[in-house]
């Protein structure tokens, strides 16, 4: 099948609820579905410079054709562009190019453009409504759905931020097509997540399909951002502001973080390259305190690697990782209270769960074993 919608997927939050719609020549149609939402005709797009060059004309086509006017500002890619001083400069110049609170604002790109865009959204005016229109694998399967917008602050990783919820996510599945294997690789992480967090049968699927997954069937990664899509709504749904069960979704995520933050967020390590190791690292170390079996980490580590990640922190871009500084990176981290930590860990394929109050103290033998490749 080409072209249209080949999935709806609703998050349920009341009057704050919204479409994710996922399918093909959606950018091309992008007005039809924006149109609605706004009294306006003009729509603010916020965009990195190398997604505008890539599918800025068919959006601004697809927006034109529904009588809409895009204005575009644009912002460099990458995560240093999570910035206060980029917060800054994005809400000033949208307030100087007239951007009102009734103004829909359209976050156009991967992960760092719908975070920094949502909260930009969030503060212009005390709250203007935007729309996610997600470019990479990873935005569309995570970042651009539930509401987390978020900057990244000297003291860590996405420290200043707000729950936003966009009234609308766009995933148009042929982005997807110049996406390199790299980032698609880094995507499949945030999809593996899923199926690691209570989903079994998805992961017996991502084995089946790992190889079609990798090399960017689009049938495949369809059935794959839908499911994991659904799994994130209902996540949301169930738990907007973190209070309980969308800890689950920081699968990954601690381990993760600190060997992002060791690199100093540089691109030689990828936020989904960091969440694939940090989640293969959570089941060796669910292993370790004997709550999960050996040969379900074996399995977790195998399905990452046909993704094509890395799950040994000897093998990741970037570095070097130092145990202790990951150790205090993971101390410090916005989920740890006086040495106690809330980890997510896993006592099988599809049965993660959320440790609070764990000791950080065994995590010092862990972590030496796992930068010298022992463990
Ligand atoms: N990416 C984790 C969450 O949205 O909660």
């Amino acid at each position: 099948m080409s072209g249209g919608v080949r999935a709806k997927v609703r998050v349920e939050l009341g009057e704050r609820g919204y479409d994710i719609l996922i399918g093909e020549g959606l950018l091309a149609r992008a007005g039809e579905f924006i149109k609605p939402l706004t009294g306006r005709s003009r729509v603010f797009i916020v965009v990195d410079e190398n997604v505008r060059q890539l599918h800025g004309a068919i959006l601004e086509a697809g927006l034109r054709s529904a009588g809409l006017t895009p204005h575009f500002v644009s912002v460099p890619p990458g995560e240093g562009t999570k910035s206060m001083a980029r917060l800054d400069e994005l809400l000033t110049d949208l307030i100087e190019h007239g951007a009102e609170r009734d103004d829909l604002i359209v976050a156009f790109g991967g992960g760092v453009v719908g975070d920094l865009t949502g909260l930009a959204a969030g503060l212009l005016k005390r709250g203007a409504r935007f729309v996610q229109i997600p470019t990479t694998l990873l935005a569309q399967v995570d970042s651009s759905v539930g509401g987390k917008t978020a900057i990244n602050s000297r003291a860590g990783k996405n420290m200043v931020g707000l729950f936003h919820q966009p009234v609308l996510v766009l995933a148009d599945l042929d982005v997807l097509d110049t996406l390199p294997a790299r980032e698609r690789a880094a995507g499949l992480a945030e999809v593996a997540k899923y199926a690691l967090i209570d989903d079994p049968v998805f992961f017996d699927f991502l084995e089946t399909n790992a190889a079609k997954l990798r090399s960017g069937d689009k049938a495949t990664l369809a059935e794959a951002v839908r499911v994991s899509c659904s799994s994130k709504a209902r996540i949301v749904a169930i738990d907007e502001t973190e209070q309980a069960e969308r800890a689950l979704l920081n699968l990954g995520h601690t381990f993760g973080h600190a060997l992002e933050r060791a690199n100093e967020y540089r691109p030689t390590l990828l936020h989904g390259e960091g969440v694939g190791a940090g989640m293969a690292m959570a089941m060796r170390y669910s292993v370790q305190l004997g709550v999960c079996q050996g040969q379900d980490a074996v399995r977790a580590d195998r399905l990452l690697r046909a993704l094509g990640l890395a799950t040994r922190i000897p093998d990741l871009g970037g570095g070097p990782y130092a145990a202790e500084e990951l150790l205090a990176h993971m101390a410090h981290d916005k989920k740890a209270r006086n040495g106690r930590l809330t980890l997510i860990l896993s006592k099988g394929i599809g049965q993660a769960y959320i440790q609070r109050d764990a000791d950080i103290s065994p995590l010092r033998d862990f972590l030496a074993k796992e930068v010298s490749g022992a463990s």
